[in-house]
């Protein structure tokens, strides 16, 4: 460490001017807060930074050698930045420099992604992951989730729908949740939808129990923080009676033994609905006409640092057997630039990630396999089906 500090300096010493020329341009460029670096704190560095404009006629100076020691800085900086921003702890230098070079990575898949994709992706508290990582810690197993034949009904004589719908205006969506690192984002579609139906019924909000989801539901081919399936967490629900609430029974991020108390639910399921496999349409009546729908698709790798926009991918399938992140539609809308019809999707990576925690994804291509696996709640018994 102390020989790598000698070296530094004395390389620096050597191409002192030119680069801090150009680092001083460069930061200016970056909006990265100034002076971080110790050896920027050097009089003749400062005088320059102050100087900044002069910066441009001095890049030709600069070697390749110099070039990487600056790509360095800058990427140091803006580590140190997502270190604090996220109060990121590593157990050991070692795992510092290893985790600044998968951020390093998934800069690049950021940069590159928009420099050509529609839609915007961000460095989020994902980015020192690398893939496999976060398929293991945040996302479920793939589950085959096919309702092949569902029992939603449309409605007679094909209302027409509106334009556009948001739930979320209705103020029947409880605030965006964090699963943590645990693959629960089942439980967290499951009670996105019944706290909405819970709502819309009865017009009051009540925050309902992930964890006693994750806890209880196993006998219902349910694997806590390995993936589940919300239609079988409604069938569950069915059966127990109900679902405490958030407080009552608050979430952990991780599986316990079951302590569902019937004196402490906050809603009941009085019967499950599922869309046929695929049919987008039929989800897209649900959303307009009846309430939010838990739908589930495949999260590849670039998803994770989505910020906004329509969401697409050519890469990600479509099948019921691939679905590896369930979430809950909320809304729909057309893009009006592009024409691009997209879901509105409450996610559960908490408010800070996205926009403000929910995405758009395209709507009308079972994209990532939207269609593949979407059901809803029904509380009262007058409800269900209802036209
Ligand atoms: C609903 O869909 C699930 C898969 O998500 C399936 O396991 C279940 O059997 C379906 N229920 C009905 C009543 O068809």
């Amino acid at each position: 460490m102390e020989s790598r500090r000698h070296s530094r300096s004395s390389f620096i010493a050597t191409r002192a001017s030119s680069v801090c020329r150009l680092l001083s341009l460069r930061l200016l460029l970056l909006h990265l807060p100034l002076c971080l670096a110790p050896w920027l704190h050097s009089a003749s560095c400062r005088s320059l930074l102050q100087e900044g404009d002069a910066a441009v006629d001095t890049i030709a100076m600069v070697t390749p050698d110099a070039d990487a020691a600056l790509a360095r800085e800058a990427l140091q900086l803006r580590f140190n930045s997502f270190v604090q921003r996220y109060g990121k702890v590593y157990s050991s230098p070692e795992e510092h420099a290893y985790r600044m070079e998968v951020f390093k990575e998934n800069l690049r898949l950021i940069e590159e992604s928009n420099n050509y994709e529609t839609y915007e992706l961000e460095v989020t508290e994902f980015t020192d992951l690398t893939w496999e990582e976060f398929q293991k810690h945040f996302l479920g197993a793939k589950q085959d989730c096919s309702a092949t034949t569902g029992s939603y009904v449309r409605r007679l004589g094909n209302p027409t729908l509106p334009a556009r719908r948001d739930w979320r205006e209705e103020g029947i969506v409880s605030p965006v949740k964090n699963q943590g690192h645990c693959g629960s984002c089942w439980t967290f579609s499951t009670t996105g939808g019944l706290e909405a139906a819970h709502a819309q019924a009865t017009g009051s909000m009540v925050l309902l129990s992930e964890q006693q989801l994750l806890d209880c539901a196993g006998g219902f081919d349910n694997l806590g923080c390995s993936g589940g399936l919300p239609s079988h967490a409604y069938e569950y629900i069915i059966y127990a009676g109900g679902l405490d609430t958030e407080e009552a029974y608050p979430y952990k991020a991780k599986s316990e033994k079951c302590h569902f108390n019937p004196n402490a639910i906050g809603a009941k399921v009085f019967d499950v609905v599922n869309i046929t496999e695929g049919a987008e349409d039929d989800i897209l009546e649900a959303v307009a006409l009846v309430q939010p729908v838990t739908v589930a698709f495949q999260v590849v790798d670039g998803f994770r640092f989505y910020k906004s926009g329509v969401y697409s991918s050519p890469t990600c399938k479509s099948g019921p057997e691939t679905v590896n992140h369930a979430v809950l539609a909320v809304g729909y809308d057309v893009d009006k630039e592009s024409g691009t019809p997209y879901w509105i999707i409450k996610n559960s990576w908490g408010p800070n990630w996205g926009n403000h925690g929910y995405f758009y994804i395209e709507r009308n291509k079972n994209m990532c396999g939207i269609a593949a696996c979407a059901s809803y709640p029904v509380v009262t018994k007058g409800a269900a089906q209802s036209a």
